[in-house]
């Protein structure tokens, strides 16, 4: 791949920060050079434009670069149920989730579906997810496959259950074992992708999967781990009626050796106070997911709390419970979550939360997450100026916390002028002008 040369606005946070209000770098008008799938320079356009001579151009001044988003929470067999009316958690898995999730048995379903769902995650700006599959083997080979085909950096894993959901859904312990061993050793830093071992919830497994995943856990240590916690009163009532011999929900969890760094907890609302210091002494994560959280009821997750107990979190969409594939709007539900909560969440703690931040809870900053020499080249182009009232909202007032505020209440899909994978455009808004793509002469 040749030298390509980007001049546009340029943000991103450059190393781990607890303050990111203040950490971040911001180059008006900046140069970022890539090659080979990777950033190769980054820094001010005017002094350094002259070391590419002969480069492709793009030309992308007023527009904003920043690193693609990590969405580190969704549900790839959900994408064509969201927004679906009235209820809560248990009653939704039951009536709109599992009925859903039997279609997946069908690879060419999956694969129809993963198509769209890596699109959605393209134009909204995403270039990183981690993703529950169905409990299908072959429909998470399906959604690796389509990852595979964009190079990008994928963590995904085949949901384990085998209890409290329909029979067609369950599988079985060795079965979930067996499976997911099998997709380890195909999809795991095969290329870009990464497993995630995924039993979908305390509930839905029995004592012996928890078992044999937390098995499977120790047998590949640097495998991720996702599933979901505490994220609803009848569901956490739930857990202490079926495992009446742990301390609390996180302790089942604990108990069969399924949390540790690098293990991602959907949602965390209702936390006790143990559950926090655990969460704080293995580095587990919790993925807040706000929009998932108002339109399921569930309630409003702590942020300053975990800030304050020092529990790594990072934000997602939750797709199909979540209602929009945008990170930009999960930021701004988010905002809103912490106004009820009395707290303010700065728009570059929400950046940060959503790329940098990401990354290093996910052991993965010299990969993604930045815009720094040498990582990959997985950047988003926003046009912050992408309708009438977002350009006058733009006219005077552009700081960099102010532009990443307004996008996060007002933005979208919209925002997004081009997503690029590893140097390449995966999604484009509007083809290149001729003015925007030119040799550097
Ligand atoms: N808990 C168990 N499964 C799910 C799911 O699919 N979505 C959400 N939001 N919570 C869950
Ligand atoms: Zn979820």
């Amino acid at each position: 791949m040749s030298t390509q040369t980007y001049r546009a606005s340029l943000l991103h946070f450059a190393a781990a920060t607890s303050s990111p209000k203040l950490d971040y770098v911001f180059i008006a008008d900046g140069l970022l050079v890539t090659r080979n799938g990777k950033v190769e320079f980054i820094g001010e356009y005017k002094d350094n434009i002259n070391q590419y001579l002969g480069a492709v151009h793009h030309d992308f001044s007023g527009k904003l670069i920043l690193p693609g988003f990590i969405d580190s929470h969704l549900h790839f067999p959900q994408t064509e149920m969201l927004a679906s009316f009235g209820e809560q958690l248990l009653d939704w898995l039951t009536d709109y989730t599992f009925p859903v999730e039997r279609k997946f048995e069908n690879k060419d379903y999956a694969s129809r579906i993963a198509k769209v769902f890596l699109n959605q995650l393209h134009r909204h700006g995403t270039t990183t997810g981690m993703v529950y599959s169905s409990v299908h083997k072959q429909a998470t080979d399906a959604l690796f496959e389509e990852a595979q085909k964009t190079d990008m950096l994928l963590i995904a894993g085949k949901v384990c259950m085998d209890r409290h959901c329909p029979d067609w859904l369950q599988d079985t312990p060795e079965s979930a074992q067996r499976d997911s061993a099998d997709l380890i050793d195909t999809w795991h830093n095969n290329g870009r992708l990464k497993y995630a071992i995924t039993p979908r919830f305390a509930p839905t497994s029995t004592k012996e999967q928890l078992h044999a995943l937390g098995e499977l856990a120790q047998q590949y240590p640097d495998v991720y781990i996702q599933t979901h916690l505490s994220e609803n009163h009848n569901e956490i009532a739930w857990v202490k009626e079926l495992f009446p011999e742990r301390k609390n929900y996180l302790d089942v969890y604990d108990h069969y050796n399924l949390l540790r760094k690098g293990a991602v907890f959907g949602h965390g609302i209702h936390l006790e106070q143990t559950e926090w210091q655990r969460l704080r002494e293995t580095q587990a994560s919790i993925a807040f997911c706000p929009t998932s959280n108002l339109f399921l009821g569930s309630g409003l997750f702590d942020l300053a709390k975990a800030q304050q107990e020092n529990v790594p979190v990072m934000l997602a969409t939750d797709v199909g419970g979540g209602t929009s594939f945008s990170m930009l709007k999960t930021l701004g539900e988010a905002y809103k979550i912490c106004q009820l909560k009395g707290n303010q969440i700065d728009p570059m703690q929400g950046l940060y939360l959503m790329t940098q931040g990401a990354a290093v809870t996910l052991g993965l900053d010299d990969k993604i997450g930045n815009l720094n020499v040498d990582t990959d080249a997985d950047f988003v182009i926003l046009d912050p100026e992408f309708d009438e009232l977002t350009t006058l909202r733009f006219e005077n007032h552009r700081t960099p916390q102010d532009l990443i505020f307004a996008l996060s209440m007002l933005a979208d899909d919209r925002a997004i002028h081009a997503t690029y994978v590893a140097g390449e455009p995966v999604y484009q808004a509007k083809k290149q002008t001729k003015e925007e793509a030119h040799n550097v002469t």
